[in-house]
């Protein structure tokens, strides 16, 4: 294997000129930079967002740009590897935190990406897919998958304020990414399928013979259920305790590309995960805490957002009792055979 391979300089400039001109380009100065040896040399820098921070130059958007000026009246958190302005927090993953004020409605859209919605902040907030009107309240993940229409709309008091995780950043390499309009919906005049269908954890409604169940049957994981259920297993499984957000007919993951896992740590916990071939991001439900990632301290407190790239070295330690909520693109890089875990 060699090391060093030939690079531009050592052409001669007549060379380099008739290669301009044909429209083509030597592979071997630029093969190390789309193939390097061993792991992936990721754009993607780890960065932190303090709610803090973003919480009021939210608000002062919503003087500022009346929500008919935004349609969807968000901050875009960017990758300070690619710089602000950048569409990514991650490679694959988009993340925007959107504001709602009380009597505003956000109009219907579809989309090739997918969204999920993690509520951060305030009560009477909703939104509706496919006519199922689902209520944010603190802590749900909400679910607006590809082609689905959906709109928001808020019915409170007080500002709403939610974490816009997509997978945009895939659709736009991929030339896949478009919206169409349309108007709000109607909405069906009962609970949403949390409630209802999929009330309880190993229950489904009955299968007839031929009926296929809708492709995302539950479009709200209402955090009140989550919370429970991390505490059970941090109570009485071992290690730490961790749930992956999945589909309740299929088992699999809530969406195509990307994946969400809840956390919980206890009071001075630490946990060091594997490094995982996946890019992520953090959304901090309660808790406060500190986490290393590829030597970058992180200290965070509630409703704060930080990311790492993939194969990051994570270290996480609890300050208080926390949960948080992993958003990743484990999802995608299984259905592309390439999804690995390394030991630290
Ligand atoms: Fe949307």
């Amino acid at each position: 294997m060699s090391e060093e391979l030939g690079t531009l300089e050592d052409l001669p400039q007549d060379y380099r000129d008739e290669l301009d001109r044909a429209g083509v380009a030597p592979l071997w100065p630029m093969m190390r930079n789309v193939l390097p040896h061993g792991a992936p040399q990721p754009v993607t820098q780890p960065s932190h967002w303090t709610y803090g921070a973003l919480r009021p130059l939210l608000l002062r958007a919503g003087e500022l740009t009346p929500v008919e000026k935004a349609e969807r009246r968000v901050l875009v958190l960017s990758d300070p590897g690619r710089g602000v302005g950048a569409m990514q927090a991650t490679s694959t993953i988009y993340l925007g935190m959107q504001l709602l004020l009380p009597g505003e409605s956000a109009p219907a859209h579809r989309h090739t990406p997918s969204a999920v919605r993690i509520v951060v902040e305030g009560t009477g907030g909703y939104t509706v897919v496919d006519g199922e009107r689902l209520p944010m309240e603190e802590g749900d993940l909400v679910l607006t998958p590809c082609g689905e229409w959906h709109d928001h709309g808020h019915d409170g008091d007080e500002p709403v304020i939610w974490l816009d995780a997509l997978d945009l950043p895939l659709f736009v390499y991929l030339e896949g990414s478009y919206a169409i309009e349309g108007e709000l919906q109607a909405q069906r005049n009962r609970p949403d399928a949390s409630q209802v269908e999929y009330r309880a954890a190993g229950l489904a409604p009955t299968r007839r013979p031929g009926q296929r169940p809708r492709r995302y049957p539950m479009l709200r994981y209402p955090w009140t259920g989550t919370e429970a259920a991390l505490r059970q297993m941090a109570t009485y499984g071992e290690g730490i305790a961790e749930l992956d957000y999945i589909n309740p007919e299929t088992g699999e993951d809530v969406l195509p590309a990307l994946g969400f896992t809840a956390m919980m740590l206890h009071s001075e916990q630490t946990h060091a995960p594997p490094l995982r071939s996946s890019s992520c991001a953090f959304h901090v439900v309660l808790g406060e805490g500190e986490t290393v990632v590829n030597g970058k301290v992180i200290q965070w407190g509630p409703k704060d957002t930080f990311t790492a790239p993939v194969f990051a070295d994570i270290s996480h330690s609890a300050g208080t009792e926390a949960f948080l909520i992993r958003i990743h693109d484990r999802p995608l890089q299984d259905k592309l055979g390439y999804y690995e875990e390394r030991p630290r």
